[in-house]
């Protein structure tokens, strides 16, 4: 399995050394495999935004999972249906290829991994090691009959090909990851077309803005109120978007297929007075004219039984015709 992975910063090839003890990329960079788990991390490169997220959960590793317990219960509601029911959009199958970002200490892996049959097959990371050593120990505690395999990096450089995985799932990490525009494009890249993502993390429901409820929650929690839904980052590739609210309303949850970016039918003529086509429209502007003018042409186009833009253009076409070609006599 280990043969897929690729190193983040150009995708060149990986070569496992005898000793299993790092990967060496064709540009002799290497990354060490440290307790059994590859770490795709360049420190020298690293943000402050990321420098932060490591220092924070590797701090607060022990701790995570009674803030958990806590977050869900404060807002009574069912972890794990909350989270199958997050899971359920990925749409996966039994053999499905899943990569998780940011598992944390892998409360969601093992709900993601629960599906997979033998056929199928998790990978699951985060930024910061102990948290992904935490995560590997809950997986490997369970009797799994998928693949899986952990690693650490950057969700904004993921060790993969282009179109590795039939989905990608991301919840809780969003408002860290740095330069969320960029690192959303880089969880579509390594998503085949077709797949869907499922991408959540804190924000209030609009419709609860202002309310006692919200402000209890952003008094216990500023974040909630600074974490935004990333819908304006969507790839032009994103289709079928949705977006829920989970948790108490609290946290948006983005579902979209990587598909094909939507095209136009761009010479289907009008059928009303102003004729023409979304072309003509928005390639074949002039420059405007007087409004007496406008009021003329708008008069002659009646007059003549045709559409606005067949009466402009024909006739404009004609008199532009004719200047060039005196012109050219000239
Ligand atoms: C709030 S936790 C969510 C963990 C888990 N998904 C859950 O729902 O419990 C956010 C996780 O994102 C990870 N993270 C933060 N920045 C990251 C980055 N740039 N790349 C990958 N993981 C990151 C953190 O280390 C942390 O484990």
């Amino acid at each position: 399995m280990t043969e897929i992975y690729v190193a983040p910063q150009n995708l060149s090839t990986l070569c496992l050394k005898d000793d299993g003890s790092d990967y060496v990329s064709e540009n002799s960079e290497r990354f060490i495999i440290s307790e059994g788990i590859p770490i795709f991390l360049d420190k020298e490169s690293l943000s402050n935004a990321e420098k932060w997220s490591i220092d924070e959960y590797e701090n607060t590793k022990l701790y995570y999972d009674n803030a958990i317990d806590w977050l869900f219960a404060s807002f009574k509601e069912d972890e794990a249906t909350v989270r199958n029911r997050m899971i359920d959009g990925l749409e996966c199958t039994p053999n499905s290829k899943i990569l998780e970002v940011g598992c944390g200490t892998g409360r969601d892996t093992e709900y993601l991994a629960k599906r997979l049959s033998a056929d199928g097959q998790i990978y699951f990371q985060d930024i910061a090691f102990g948290m992904v050593k935490i995560a590997r120990d809950r997986i490997k505690k369970l009797d799994l009959k998928c693949k899986h395999e952990c690693f650490v990096s950057s969700a904004t450089k993921l060790p993969f090909k282009d179109g590795e995985f039939d989905g990608l799932y991301s919840f809780g990490g969003l408002n860290e990851f740095p330069d969320l525009k960029k690192t959303i494009k880089e969880l579509c890249r390594v998503v085949k077309p077709g797949g869907y993502l499922i991408l959540g993390d804190e924000n209030i429901a609009p419709w609860l803005t202002g309310t006692e409820y919200a402000n209890i929650i952003v008094k216990n929690n500023p974040i909630f109120e600074r974490s935004k839904v990333p819908l304006e980052y969507l790839p032009q590739t994103a289709r079928n978007v949705s977006v829920t609210w989970e948790i108490g309303n609290c946290f948006y949850v983005i579902k979209f297929k990587e598909g094909n970016p939507p095209s136009l039918n761009l010479d289907l003529p009008h059928k009303g007075w102003r004729g023409g086509t979304l072309r003509s429209r928005y390639f074949g502007q002039l420059d405007g004219v007087s409004p007496d003018t406008k009021e003329m042409v708008i008069r002659a186009a009646k007059q003549s039984g045709t559409s606005l833009h067949q009466w402009l253009d024909e006739t404009l076409s004609s008199a532009a015709k004719n200047e060039v070609y005196k012109n050219i006599k000239e």
